[in-house]
This record gives structure tokens, C-alpha cells and sequence, in this order.
């Protein structure tokens, strides 16, 4: 790449709105990982119509994804956001590894078995390929990183095996990825079902705590939080309510579980919660008000996505090109 730096590459869905699971267990975490990568964020806007969505909305929420990176503390000057759709060489990248790619290995995947059984009426050719365009994204860039949640390892695992594939055929052409396994966040999970994560298409609204819900209905989220009827703000997993509440304060506070056992020492639940809430709140506030200062820079934003279209198309480019040429694709004449 530019600089010898390696290369990490991550991509979200622009569909649902975020949630704080998503910001303290990943976003937050991905500032400041261009100073030892060349770190590429992609919106996975191809991805997202595998299943349908409203036009309008998904190109609405696709802007706001990006928006919402770069208020988060991405620097659009360090690290290369962009919209996968801008980006031709994803597809084509794709329709190559498709070919190197067996129907077998993606029937075992978990998440095309989930997402079929949700979406019955519409369990289309896509949902099934979906794990190669995730593979054509991260091999594209040459990525040696990719951070990703538990539910996405099965994918980078099959990423992983279509490059050695793919490379004891032709030679060395993609670098095969790793798990980023640096300093990871917290893993959040629902406020109303502390088993379950934090999740974004979570049916109940109050499970979930959207990085753009103001401070009132912050608050009022984790005033009915699940918890259990111990009584005690101690971290442990008999009260995996009030552990969540404990991994969240930490997460906005810096403090340690320990810390936090303290100060909350003989303290009622109701009052923790509240204090939950409030540092929620302002850790959040100030992202919410750079995004809706960003969001009026229409002509920012806008040269944004147009510079960083061109870096992302420049570097896929150059391996696309490469693996046409292994694949015995007939020379461009230029
Ligand atoms: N499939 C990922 C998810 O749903 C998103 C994604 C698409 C991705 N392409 C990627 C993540 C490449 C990491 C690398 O979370």
C-alpha cells in the first residue's frame, strides 16, 4: 500500500439505526487505528438489498452511516470512507469469486440460514452470495485486517479460504485476512434482555439505545432497564442486567467494574440506572451535534464521498485488474 502500513479494511450495514452496542463495541474503537493502518470503512450499501428496502430510506440512512463515522471521529483525510456502490470493482471482484466458491461452503453459513428463515417470502440469490461480496470487499484492498464481530467470523473464515483457493491457482495475489485482534470494546447487550445483544433490529425499541435518541429517551431506556431483585451493584454473571448496565458505564466513564461497585456501594438501583442514563447521554451529545452540524455541509460531505470514491477505486483497480489477468481475461488495449 502507500506507506508499508498494513492494510485493515471494515464495512457496516447502513440499514437500522445504530445503536450504542455498535459505537462502544466498534466504532468508537476504530479512531484510532489509522495510525498503524491504511484503514478503509466502507457503508455496505449492496449488501443491504439482500433484503428489500425502501429507496429513498436506504440512501437517506446510507449518508447517515457515513455522516455518523466521520462525527464519530473517523478523519475522512485518514481513513478511506466510502459507499460500496461507488466502487464497481466489488461486483466484478465478486462475480470472479463466485466461480471459486462452492455451493456447499455456503449452505453452511449461519447467518444466510438465519436470514432465510426471517425473510421467507424473498430468500434470493443474493442472501445467499452475500458472503462473497463480503469477501470481494475485504480481498479487493489486499486487507490484512478485518474487525469483526463473532456473528461475521464464519464469513472472514470463508474469505479467508477463497484466497488460499484462488492463490494456490494463480500465485500470490490476495493477501489472505486476519481477525483484527487488537483492543476490542465492550460487548453490549439488550436492556431488556441482557442474554441477548444489543442489536439494531431488535423488535423492542427500548432494548436498544440509538446513538442519535435524545436525553430523555436515553434515560428513560435505562430507568427500565431488566434487572433482577439482588439489589446489589456487583459485577457478576447472576446479574447479567446490571453487569450490561456496569460494562456501559465503564465503556462512557473509563471507570473500572471495580470502581463502579464502589461508588455504587449501598446504592439503589434506580439511582445507577440514572446515572447510566446521564453519562450515556453526554457521551452521546456531542457526537449528535456534529452530526447535525455535518449534515448541513452538504458541499463537505459531498467532496468527501467523491475524493474517497476515487482512493477506493484506485486501489481496487489495481488488484481487479490483476486477477482478470490470472483468470485469463483478455488485456484492456489502451
Ligand atoms: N457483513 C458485515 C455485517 O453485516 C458487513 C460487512 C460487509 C463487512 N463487508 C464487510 C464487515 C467487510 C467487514 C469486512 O456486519
Amino acid at each position: 500500500m502507500l506507506n508499508d502500513k498494513k492494510v485493515l479494511y471494515s464495512g457496516m450495514q447502513a440499514t437500522g439505526k445504530l445503536t450504542l452496542g455498535n459505537y462502544l463495541g466498534a466504532l468508537k474503537n476504530w479512531v484510532t487505528l489509522n495510525e498503524e493502518y491504511e484503514c478503509f470503512f466502507s457503508v455496505v450499501d449492496m449488501h443491504s438489498i439482500t433484503v428489500r428496502q425502501n429507496p429513498t430510506e436506504l440512501r437517506k440512512k446510507a449518508r447517515d452511516l457515513l455522516i455518523l463515522y466521520i462525527a464519530a471521529g473517523l478523519d475522512p483525510k485518514k481513513n478511506c470512507i466510502y459507499y460500496q456502490s461507488h466502487v464497481s470493482g466489488h461486483a466484478e471482484l465478486m462475480w470472479i469469486l463466485n466461480c471459486y466458491t462452492y455451493m456447499g461452503e455456503l449452505n453452511r453459513m449461519t447467518q444466510f440460514k438465519d436470514k432465510s428463515r426471517k425473510n421467507e417470502d424473498n430468500i434470493n440469490a443474493g442472501l445467499f452470495t452475500y458472503p462473497v461480496l463480503m469477501a470481494a470487499d475485504i480481498l479487493l484492498f489486499q486487507s490484512d485486517v478485518v474487525p469483526v464481530g463473532a456473528d461475521q467470523m464464519q464469513h472472514l473464515e470463508l474469505t479467508r479460504d477463497i484466497a488460499e483457493r484462488f492463490n494456490k491457482l494463480y500465485g500470490d495475489v490476495f493477501t489472505v485476512p486476519e481477525a483484527y485482534i487488537g483492543k476490542t470494546g465492550a460487548r453490549i447487550m439488550s436492556l431488556q434482555n441482557p442474554e441477548k445483544k444489543m442489536s439494531k433490529s431488535d423488535e423492542n425499541p427500548n432494548g436498544s439505545i440509538y446513538l442519535l435518541d435524545d436525553t430523555d429517551t436515553i434515560i428513560r431506556k435505562f430507568k427500565r432497564a431488566v434487572t433482577d431483585s439482588y439489589s446489589e451493584i456487583l459485577y457478576r454473571d447472576e446479574q447479567p442486567g446490571i453487569k450490561n448496565l456496569i460494562d456501559i458505564y465503564s465503556a462512557v466513564t473509563n471507570k473500572t467494574p471495580g470502581e463502579i461497585e464502589k461508588e455504587f456501594d449501598g446504592k439503589g438501583y434506580g439511582e445507577f440506572k440514572l446515572a447510566v442514563g446521564e453519562a450515556v447521554a453526554s457521551t452521546l451529545k456531542p457526537l449528535q451535534d456534529r452530526v447535525a452540524e455535518l449534515s448541513k455541509d452538504k458541499a463537505y460531505i459531498d467532496s468527501i464521498i467523491k475524493e474517497n470514491a476515487e482512493k477506493a477505486n484506485y486501489f481496487a483497480t489495481k488488484t481487479l485488474r490483476k486477477v482478470q489477468r490470472k483468470v485469463g481475461f483478455p488485456d484492456r488495449i489502451r
